[in-house]
């Protein structure tokens, strides 16, 4: 199992500060909508700069019309990013169509599709998809792994259990993970290190309980003692 930071601050500095604190470890770091948006290609190149061996997921979950979304992985595979995700319910020949476009692409990033965001509970996820979260996580696992995706994101909670209907070498990344039972936040669905681990998640990803704390290098290296 990998750590997979998320680099959530508000300030461009900010996060350069965390992964310059954090150059030591073998983790990787999640750059989000915010940071992407705002700091565009100089964060990648700024991280990789701390340290080449930081393996950088680029968390802009794309949703949108099949053409417009395969345009785009391409120019995404081709800044330098370890890893990059979509959403599963943007649908099947979206992501058909995104597979298929970076077969051009030599040493393409992993690809991972986002099943049910883990600030859904229940009954705000069946008024949007109206059915319940196992069973249309199931069906998103098994499109995007139909697809020649690589993984998913979901909650630890759905990892076992998708991993069972598609393959073992499918991937899961979960968010919403308090390593050490921390406070939850927005997350509705969260889950500590030991039951990642046993529901066989791939890679977790941890936010707040890393950058909010007093001293971040501590709790990352007591994760990665656990991991
Ligand atoms: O601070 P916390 O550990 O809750 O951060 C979780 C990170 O994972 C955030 O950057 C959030 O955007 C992201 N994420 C999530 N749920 C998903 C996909 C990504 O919480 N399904």
């Amino acid at each position: 199992m990998k750590l997979c930071v998320a680099l959530d601050l508000p300030e461009f500095e900010q996060n350069i500060a965390l992964a310059r604190e954090l150059k030591e470890f073998d983790i990787w770091l999640k750059v989000g909508f915010r940071s992407y948006i705002r700091d565009g290609k100089k964060i990648i190149d700024e991280l990789k700069a701390i340290n080449p061996e930081f393996k950088i997921f680029l968390d802009l979950k794309l949703y949108d019309i099949p053409n417009t979304m395969a345009d785009t992985s391409e120019v995404i595979a081709k800044l330098g990013v370890d890893m990059f995700n979509i959403h599963a319910s943007s649908g099947k020949i979206a992501m058909d169509t995104v597979m298929k476009r970076l077969e051009c692409v030599e040493k393409r990033p992993i690809v991972l599709a986002v099943t049910a965001l883990t600030s859904f509970d229940e009954d705000s996820f069946q008024a949007v998809y109206e059915k319940d979260i196992d069973t249309k996580a199931k069906q998103f696992a098994k499109d995007a792994y139909e697809s020649g995706i690589d993984g998913v994101v979901c909650s630890a909670y759905e990892s076992h259990m998708i991993k069972t209907h598609t393959s073992e070498k499918f991937m899961t990344l979960a968010p919403g993970i308090r390593p050490f039972g921390e406070s939850a936040g927005d997350q509705k669905r969260v889950a500590d290190i030991g039951f990642a681990q046993e529901e066989l998640v791939d890679f977790i990803v941890v936010g707040r309980p890393i950058y909010q704390s007093e001293n971040p290098r501590e709790v990352v290296k007591k994760i990665i003692s656990r991991l």
